[in-house]
């Protein structure tokens, strides 16, 4: 079997440091480490628009946004197809026969599904289309028959929803040894502090409305002032008071971005995190040194994808023809996999000389 990529995100705004650790960075890696036959990266216009169906200008706004920020992260056009979700309408129509496959009760389960529709306030009027996402996003893991899908730990439900729908399409429809549609496995972030990185006031997740994020495609300045204003420890005044790690988002960043070799370079009073966190934790270590480190580590990571983004800024028809051509690739293979549902489902009649042959010789031996 093939090793097959798929993921995305919704273009609702910039990449922040959240989506970075919790996914990109990651896809980078497995990009460049030569294991995967296909790597798909999606741009969920359609999905966003599941929330934001009364706002199409942010959606269109943001797709240029999302694909300098994946280019500039490091996903190279020439090993991985980025596409755009709505322009390859086979995961609309695979999304139709899946709705049959799944329960209103069992979408009501949906975690994600209940922590967002809270989030939004939907109350009892929730859009059809927002309610039954899983059941699109299913559509877009299975339409490329991804084996593996790179997500934050929020979207485990997800995959555990079109699993469910895997096993049911392929019970349904296909005979044992000829299933269609393949399992997808979820890969999350080895260090748990990827998986929900808080944002800079300390609170939850990052997310643009509480404005709390540090975006890749934020300047020097900005990064530097986002950081020198972070939350950490309120009970900390003095330096020579010992500080606390709980809650203090200074060392959760460095708990996600610092390598041991980054204390060398730059901060060389400690040989690892640890060190650091422990003469924090006695006393003597000030705050502002700490995230004067923090901003080193996070530049070291930012200032090559600052310097790609500049690069790709300039040629905005080549980012669009990159698009394209992704998106292309993205709806030739999903398209093999329509055909492959059609005929499963019986609902190929076109393509299937057999069943217009067989049924002419049924009509023809009761017309005797
Ligand atoms: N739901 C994902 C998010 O909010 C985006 C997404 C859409 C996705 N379809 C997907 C992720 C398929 C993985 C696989 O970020």
């Amino acid at each position: 079997m093939e090793n097959i990529i798929l993921t995305g995100d919704r273009p609702t705004g910039r990449l922040h440091l959240g989506h970075y650790v919790g996914s990109l960075r990651r896809r980078v890696e497995l990009q460049n480490s030569g294991e995967f036959d296909k790597i798909f990266i999606m741009i969920a216009d359609a999905q966003a628009l599941t929330d934001n169906f009364d706002n199409p200008d942010k959606i269109r706004d943001n797709i240029i946004e999302v694909a300098l920020d994946y280019l500039s992260a490091g996903l190279d056009p020439s090993k991985v197809n980025i596409f755009i979700q709505s322009a390859v309408t086979e995961l609309t129509e695979l999304t139709f026969y899946y709705m049959n496959l799944v329960t209103i009760s069992r979408l009501e389960r949906n975690p994600t599904v209940k922590a967002e529709m809270q989030l939004r306030n939907f109350e009892t009027s929730i859009p059809a289309g927002f309610f039954t996402y899983p059941v699109s996003q299913t559509s877009d893991i299975t339409a490329f028959k991804a084996t593996v899908v790179p997500v934050g730990e929020d979207q485990l439900p997800m995959l555990e929803q079109a699993r469910e729908i895997v096993r049911k399409f392929n019970a349904t429809y296909c005979e044992e040894g000829k299933e269609v549609l393949v399992e997808p496995k979820a890969l999350i972030p080895e260090n748990s502090v990827c998986s929900r990185l808080p944002g800079t006031d300390g609170k939850a997740k990052m997310s643009k409305s509480l404005g709390n994020c540090i975006y890749l495609s934020d300047t020097p300045e900005e990064v530097r002032q986002k950081v020198m204003s972070m939350y950490t420890d309120p009970n900390h005044i003095k330096i020579t008071d010992p500080g606390s790690l709980e809650g203090n988002t200074v060392f959760t960043y460095l708990d996600a971005f610092a390598k041991d070799e980054d204390f060398a370079k730059f901060c060389p009073d400690y040989k690892n995190l640890d060190e650091m966190k422990e003469h924090y934790q006695r006393g003597g270590l000030g705050d502002v040194k700490v995230k004067k480190f923090l901003l080193a580590v996070l530049e070291q990571e930012l200032a090559p994808i600052r310097e790609r983004r500049k690069q790709y800024e300039k040629d905005i028809p080549a980012v669009y023809e990159i698009l394209k051509k992704g998106t292309e690739a993205a709806s030739a293979e999903a398209a093999k996999t329509l055909s492959e549902v059609r005929a499963a489902m019986r609902i190929n009649y076109f393509d299937d000389a057999e069943l217009i042959a067989s049924q002419q010789k049924k009509f023809n031996s009761t017309a005797e």
